[in-house]
């Protein structure tokens, strides 16, 4: 596929499942990859991304299968990865590569990683510092980026590490590789980031502990060493997948949508007090448990929006969803102002430069600084064309956009949508929206 183009549509009407949880499905599978015994997991995303961190695992020697719908990981322990004899080849996934990072500390191996383009341009020193601290070496990098070549350590050291960003990689790399270390691991973080690690190693038998502490940091506390035991696992549909639903049914008039079984976590749902603050009809009911974390279903429905000023201590639990905000802050009356998101810009792209150069191309004016971007909602033009550059969330978010501009948007290597929402074309067009492929 070249290109999808996206022309004006009305009435978005019906109810949609989106996919399993991409954060979630990366831990699915690594975390039962260190336990003792077997654990079945269903509704798993069979996405690229989830696909690159399997093969990764399935190199490091974990059996890994799937049987009538359902996937099965065949855990080898803490210590029990194998060393591999080729490249770990993690392609566009951030959190695959980043956790995987911590999660061989245990097993003493000389381990050959790399991705692609767009993961290759992509910090990881925000990694290496802390595991360096718990023993590990690297042999070579190119620059703290990938490639890497590291050896694990003999034995793992637990570390008190305080760590500057809001990042549920960098936490739960660190915490991946504090299970294999003889002590307490403690990682604090400024704002909790999203905390499946967390969810699932206490679902899995580990000892582990947050507390928000008075400054309003996150600290959380991991005793090295448990006994992890396999069991099931269902994984909840991807909030963040849904967002581009939700906008869109938000932004095109005469639409209603309803989406099941999506997952309700606080540490995700700022897109949703965000544009519950602009003035958009939202509602969250039959709210349910499922494997430690909350699902619902929600409606939205075509609301008039208002621009307002989204706080920078949101942005952890709102990270991915800032490009589809944009969009919705191009169809809203004034400014919307996004504060503290920097760390857009090392994202599968600089979302920051692509999402403002992207609206100024479609007739909408933007401010963009070092660490804000804000968007003054306006009329839409489109009759451009934009480049994905290899990120998901840019793809997805020009083709809703192109929903409400006047001449369609043309969104070049959409391909990338692969690795977190393979169904997207499908599940849009499914509800009315007008998209063409080519
Ligand atoms: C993720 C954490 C976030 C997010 C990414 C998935 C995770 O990254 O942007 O898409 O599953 O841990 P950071 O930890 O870099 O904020």
């Amino acid at each position: 596929m070249k290109y999808i183009i996206s022309n004006k549509s009305f009435n978005l009407i019906g109810s949609a499942t989106v996919p399993g949880d991409k954060s979630i499905s990366h831990r699915s599978l690594i975390i039962p990859s260190m336990c003792i015994g077997k654990t079945k997991i269903t509704g798993l995303l069979e996405s690229e991304d989830v696909f690159a961190t399997m093969n990764a695992l399935k190199t490091l020697g974990v059996k890994i299968y799937k049987s009538n719908k359902s996937w099965y990981v065949n855990g080898v322990g803490i210590f029990g990865f194998k060393e591999p004899t080729k490249y770990l080849d993690l392609g566009n996934s951030g959190t695959g590569a980043r956790l995987i990072l911590g999660a061989i500390m245990g097993s003493n191996i000389l381990v050959n990683i790399k991705g692609d383009n767009s993961l290759s341009k992509r910090p990881m020193a925000r990694i290496l510092n802390p595991i360096k601290l718990m023993g590990a070496k690297i042999i070579s990098s190119n620059d703290n980026k990938l490639p890497i070549t590291i050896k694990g350590p003999k034995d793992v050291l637990a570390i008190n590490y305080h760590s500057k960003i809001s990042s549920a990689q960098i936490k739960s790399s660190i915490l991946l590789a504090g299970l294999a270390a003889s002590g307490i691991t403690t990682v604090t973080e400024p704002k909790k980031s999203r905390n499946h690690t967390e969810k699932m190693l206490l679902n899995f038998g580990a000892k582990i502990y947050s507390k928000t502490l008075k400054d309003g940091s996150n600290r959380v506390e991991l005793a090295g060493n448990p006994i992890l035991k396999g069991r099931n696992i269902n994984v909840p549909c991807d909030p963040s997948s849904a967002a581009f639903l939700i906008v869109a049914g938000i932004i095109c008039p005469g639409s209603k949508i309803e989406l099941q079984n999506i997952m309700i976590n606080k540490s995700r749902d700022g897109l949703f007090t965000t544009l519950k603050e602009m003035g958009a009809k939202i509602e969250v009911f039959n709210k349910r448990e499922l494997d430690g974390e909350t699902i619902a279903t929600i409606h939205t429905e075509y609301s008039k929006l208002k621009g307002i000023l989204v706080p920078s201590n949101r942005a952890p639990s709102m990270i991915d969803e800032y490009p589809i905000l944009s969009v919705a802050a191009a169809c809203a009356k004034g400014n919307t102002t996004m504060e503290g998101v920097s760390e857009l810009r090392v994202k599968e792209s600089d979302r920051i430069k692509i999402i403002s150069d992207g609206l100024n191309k479609s007739g909408i004016k933007t401010l963009e600084k070092s660490n804000s971007l804000t968007v003054s909602g306006g009329n839409i033009d489109g009759g451009c064309t934009i480049d994905s550059e290899l990120d998901h969330r840019i793809a997805m978010s020009f083709l809703v956009l192109g929903l409400v501009s006047k001449k369609p948007i043309k969104v070049l290597r959409p391909s990338t949508i692969e690795t977190s929402f393979p169904n997207f074309y499908k599940i849009m067009t499914e509800i009315g929206a007008k998209f063409t492929k080519k």
